[in-house]
Parts: C-alpha cells; structure tokens; sequence
C-alpha cells in the first residue's frame, strides 16, 4: 500500500512562474507522479520517460473533450478545461486517426516548400517595415506576424486579419475561466470563421477550410462543428507556440553574437540550435492533460479512472536521466530532437516541422539584416504567468537603420 505523494502545485499560479525549474526538478527528483488538489484536482507528470508512456497509451489517457457529457465525460487536454473542444487534439482513435489524415496533406514535405517560401517573403516584408527607422518590436513586428500570416494562409483566413488573431493571442495565456481570457475576441474570431465556412462549401479554394468542408469520414460528411473545432486549433495553436520560440531564442542571441555568422551560414547548425531553442524554451508551459479512462498505476501511485494527469512537456526537456546539463544551452546537443516541445505519441505536434521551420527563417533573417540589434530590456514585458506559453507581450528593440529590399 503506497501513499498519496501530493504537493502544492499550481500551473498557472504566480510561484510556478518564478521558480518553475527548481520547482519541477523538486518533483522529478522525490515525487515524479504527483497529486495536486488545484483546478479540481490532476497529478502532475514530471518525467521524459512517463510522458512519452502516457503519449503512446491513449486507450488509457484519453484526449476526449466530452462536452456533451455523451462518450464518457473525458475533460479534453487543458486544466481548466478548454470551454469548447478542439476537435483534432481532443478526441482519440480511431475518430483522431481519421482527422488528422484530413490535415496531414497541407504538412507533407512537399506542401511545406511552399510555406516556407511564403515564411521568407513574409519576413522580409516585416524586416522591410521596420528597417529604415532603426528601431521596432520583436515580437510586434517580426515573431507574431510572420507565423500569424503563414498560418491564416494555409487555413484560409484573409491575412489582412492578422492583428486580430494577435490581440487574442497575446492574451490566450491565460486560463479559460480568467476574467482577462480573450473569450470574446476569440467568439468574434470563430464567428468570422462561420461566413468564411459557409464561403468555402460553395466556392472551394486550395486551403484547408475548404477541405474540411468538402471533407468525408466513412461516407459521411464531417460535422460542421468537428470541422470548426480543428479549424480554431490550427489557427491558436499554430502561431503563439512559434512565435514564442523564436522570442525567446532572439531575446538569448542578442548576448551571444559570437554564435551569430554560424547560424546564418551553416544550415545544420541552425537546425540543430532550434532543436536546442526548443527544447530549453519549450514555449507550452502549462503541460496538456490526459483524462484516465481505467484504473491503473505509474511509480506505485494509483491512477484512478476519472482522474486526470499533466504531463510537463517543460520538465521532460529538463529531465537530467535524459538530457546531459539540462540547464545548460548546448547549440550543438546531440540529442535534442528527443525535446517534448511538440509533444509525443500519436497527437504528436503537426505543424512541428513547419514551426522549426519558420522559427529558423525569422533567426536567420534577423541576424542578417539587423546584426547589431539591442533589446531594451526595461521595457520587454514577458507574459504574467506560463500556464500556457513561455512568451512575451512586447520586445522593442533597435539596430542600425539598413535598406527594404523591395520598395
Ligand atoms: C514551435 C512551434 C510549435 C510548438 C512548440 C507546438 C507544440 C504543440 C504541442 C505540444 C502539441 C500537442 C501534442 C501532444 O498532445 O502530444 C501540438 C499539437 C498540434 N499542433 Fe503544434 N506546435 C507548434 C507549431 C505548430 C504549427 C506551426 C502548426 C500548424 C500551422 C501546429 C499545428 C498543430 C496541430 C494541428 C496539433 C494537433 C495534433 C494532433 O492532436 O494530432 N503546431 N503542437
């Protein structure tokens, strides 16, 4: 008979902001499957080697976001609960199977080409806006806009709205049930998503609206609402995590300009620097949920079926039996594409090769074009609380002024 390990726990809570290496490393190090009674109650799940398990065991932890309490009450993948479901990261096999075989042809190597064409354009295009002043904001002008517009691009959102998703995004580190959640701005966002819906089904384009709603699943169409839950997880997940990557490795580079000629020549280099940037940065803070769908036991605690468990992508990446020094930036670690950045198992990350993608695109870019950039560090704002993302609000920064490449 082994006794509850609990602790005191919060991922949104103002301690796990401060102090959230010492205090995941404090639990990897005594209680690795631990029990928090915060939002309800979860057990917090520390270890590399127990996440990739309950990744790879979805009969057991399930993503199931049961709304209408219809399919067996699953709670979806966020504490507290997401208040509606996202469909492709919140349903299991063989329903997941099938979804994300609709998504998976915009993420073929072949389809990325042209993402990434677009990601470099875009770059430039912002780099362009800011250049001849000589001064500007990270985050503002280069790292949101230029996932943002990829990712309305490809899922078909007119990319003059792109400000819009910003807003909302800066703010979506809250949890749901904040006050300062951008719930409405999120609803008008969905809402919108409606008439661009309704659009695609009579005149359908090349974007993934379009797909999902011409879109069968054994000779049914997809329901509008499954449809519109994927829609809204493509276009908030795919932006903010990028984003807050590249902030955070820009925010890093500035204090080491001797790394800076390798990465902008050496592509391997940059490569396997991203893979290290997201492993150290891994921007979903606030862990994902599993619901447990029967009783079983991991390190001698007992799950019981009807808890749920958060799995720390973030403690994962700093696991020490994993990971050498983990609390060092090693550009050139061997091992870092095993980081838990995106996740693992089947819901593994599907944006995950065009997100180190972009977040290469804007490094490479900026050490190139402004190679003498500052920080001002008094007035860089990083987000409140990690919950969610480890990123930030705003990063003015300036340089020497330099030419737009296009008028
Ligand atoms: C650095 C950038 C990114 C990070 C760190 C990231 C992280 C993640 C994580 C942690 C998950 C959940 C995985 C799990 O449950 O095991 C996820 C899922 C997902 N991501 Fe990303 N993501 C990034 C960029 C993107 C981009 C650019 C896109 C697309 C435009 C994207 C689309 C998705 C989709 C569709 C899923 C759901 C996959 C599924 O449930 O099968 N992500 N991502």
């Amino acid at each position: 008979m082994t006794n509850k390990a609990t602790v005191d726990f919060d991922q949104h809570g103002p301690e796990y902001a401060q102090n959230w290496q010492e205090q995941l490393a404090e639990m990897r190090a005594k209680c690795p499957v631990a029990w928090t009674d915060a939002h309800e109650g979860f057990w917090v799940i520390t270890k590399y080697e127990d996440i990739v398990h309950i990744e790879r065991n979805p009969d057991i932890f399930s993503c199931d976001n049961d709304i209408e309490g219809v399919r067996g009450g699953g709670r979806g993948i966020r504490i507290p609960r997401n208040p509606f479901r996202f469909s492709l990261n919140e349903s299991d096999p063989p329903e997941h199977t099938a979804l994300r075989k609709l998504e998976a042809p915009y993420f073929t190597m072949d389809a990325l080409q042209k993402w990434m064409e677009l990601a470099r354009e875009l770059v430039d295009e912002q780099i362009d806006s800011i250049i001849e002043k000589g001064e500007g904001d990270l985050i503002h002008d280069i790292t949101i806009p230029v996932p943002a517009r990829v990712t309305l691009r490809l899922v078909g959102v007119p990319q003059e709205q792109w400000q819009d998703f910003m807003a909302s995004s800066l703010n979506a580190y809250l949890p749901p049930n904040h006050p300062d959640y951008p719930l409405e701005q999120r609803m008008r966002i969905a809402e919108r998503l409606e008439g661009l819906m309704d659009e695609r089904k009579s005149n359908p384009t090349d974007d993934v609206i379009s797909t999902l709603m011409h879109a069968q699943i054994n000779g049914e169409s997809l329901p509008r609402a499954t449809a519109k839950g994927m829609l809204l997880s493509l276009l908030f997940g795919g932006f903010d995590t990028t984003a807050a990557t590249a902030a955070n490795a820009l925010h890093w580079l500035e204090k080491h300009p001797e790394m800076h000629q390798r990465l902008i020549e050496d592509d391997k280099f940059l490569e396997k620097a991203v893979d290290e940037f997201l492993r150290y940065f891994p921007p979903v803070m606030g862990g994902l949920s599993r619901n447990v769908t029967r009783d079983t036991e991991l390190r001698g605690q007992k799950l019981k079926k009807g808890d749920r468990v958060l799995l720390m992508f973030n403690s994962g990446n700093y696991d020490e039996e994993r990971f050498e020094c983990p609390a060092d930036i090693r550009l050139d670690r061997a091992n870092a594409r095993q980081n838990l950045a995106f996740g693992a198992g089947p819901h593994r990350c599907l944006g995950s090769v065009l997100g180190m993608a972009e977040v290469g695109i804007m490094i490479r870019a900026v050490l190139k074009r402004l190679p003498d950039y500052r920080i001002d560090h008094e007035r860089a704002r990083k987000v409140p609380s990690m919950g969610l993302a480890n990123s930030w609000l705003a990063m003015p920064f300036s340089f020497t002024p330099g030419k737009r490449l296009k008028p």
